[in-house]
């Protein structure tokens, strides 16, 4: 039985700053709100004259560096994303051009900030079914430009990045050991934007109605995510024979430092357990996971054998958790 390792890692953030400070000038907010409320005390925006495939070609070039691995020989592509070049082609075929990747299959993938997730269950598959070699996951997203930068419910959470991971054949016991996905359409209006596909097309009047940025019901998220993350999670350990205290590491979606700590709480997992960048990037959508665990890999907090839990929920909703043996 193949497994599928993860063979590099890598990560691209927006030299940008913009922080708590700097948004009080922009919203009716502060930065004890913030940071009370969040754990987010900044975040990053990419330059204007840049696109998301530029931000998660960077990040999937380190990938590929950390596994020693040729761009060339890479043969598929998944990008996870919310937050496209364009609405049509994909992103992922931009990546491929950018990186020089080898033919084979580029394609984006909906699922908000459980895209990278998601991705890697599929990815695992392609990998473990035999028919990709070289499979790079990445998580990207440009969320300052879907931004209500008038809303301050939705605007001070959000930053961009990307992350990516590059996966290939190896030998169990290491690898992907589980993922698990799951969605509830009856949740879509908490998290979503209007405008800007085939129910409402672009027009003067979407524009003029602000129907092409986020809306969002922060405190049914807030619940929703708790909850579902946390029963993701154990549906991990369980899958796997395992209890929290087996997990290592967790590599935790960064939405909110209070989710993160409902689920550590539910799930019996101490904080030290979770790896926490919330603080310096705010919510980066799919990207989150990845980029955490790029920089858990390149601080040597990630030693082999070690078994790793990523979870993660968003828009839809959708959400999912996989464990991993490093
Ligand atoms: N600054 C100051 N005050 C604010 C701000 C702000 N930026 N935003 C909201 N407030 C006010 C509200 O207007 C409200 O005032 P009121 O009591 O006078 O009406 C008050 O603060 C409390 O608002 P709540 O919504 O109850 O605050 P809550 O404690 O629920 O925190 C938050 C709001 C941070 C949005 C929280 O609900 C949350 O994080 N939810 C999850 C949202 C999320 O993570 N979305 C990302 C996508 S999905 C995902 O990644 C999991």
């Amino acid at each position: 039985m193949i497994s599928t390792q993860i063979l590099g890692t890598g990560r691209a953030v927006p030299e940008k700053v913009l922080s708590n400070l700097d948004l009080e000038k922009l919203v009716d907010t502060n930065d004890q709100w913030i940071t009370e409320r969040t754990g987010i005390k900044e975040r990053r925006v990419l330059d204007p004259a840049l696109a998301t495939s530029d931000l998660a070609t960077e990040a999937a070039r380190a990938a590929c560096e950390s596994a020693g691995v040729s761009p060339r020989d890479v043969d598929c592509i998944i990008v996870g994303t919310v937050t496209p070049d364009m609405p049509m082609p994909a992103t992922a075929v931009f990546v491929q051009q950018k990186l020089g990747a080898g033919p084979g299959a580029a394609f984006d993938l909906s699922a908000a900030c459980a895209g990278f997730l998601y991705g890697l269950a599929v990815g695992d598959s392609l990998v473990k079914a035999g028919q990709f070699k070289r499979v790079l996951v990445i998580g990207v997203e440009i969320l300052t430009r879907i931004l209500d930068w008038k809303d301050r419910n939705t605007c001070v959470l959000f930053g961009d990045g990307a992350g990516a991971v590059l996966l290939g054949p190896g030998d169990a016991p290491r690898g992907v050991m589980s993922t698990h996905l799951y969605a509830d359409g009856a949740g879509w209006e908490h998290l979503y934007i209007p405008g800007g596909g085939t129910r409402h097309p672009t027009t003067h009047d979407t524009i003029e109605k602000n129907l092409h940025v986020v809306k969002m019901n922060g405190r049914a998220v807030f619940s929703q995510a708790v909850r579902n993350i946390s029963a993701a999670c154990q549906a991990a350990l369980d899958a796997n024979g395992m209890v929290a205290a087996d997990v290592d590491l967790v590599v935790a979606h960064q939405a909110n430092l209070r989710i993160v700590e409902g689920v550590a709480q539910r799930v019996g997992l101490p904080m030290e357990k979770f790896w926490l960048n919330i603080a310096q990037y705010g919510n980066t959508s799919s990207a989150s996971v990845p980029i955490a665990l790029d920089e858990a890999v390149r601080a040597g907090k990630i030693q082999p054998g070690m078994r790793l839990l990523f979870c993660a929920l968003g828009a839809g909703f959708s959400w999912g958790s996989a464990m991993v043996r490093w």
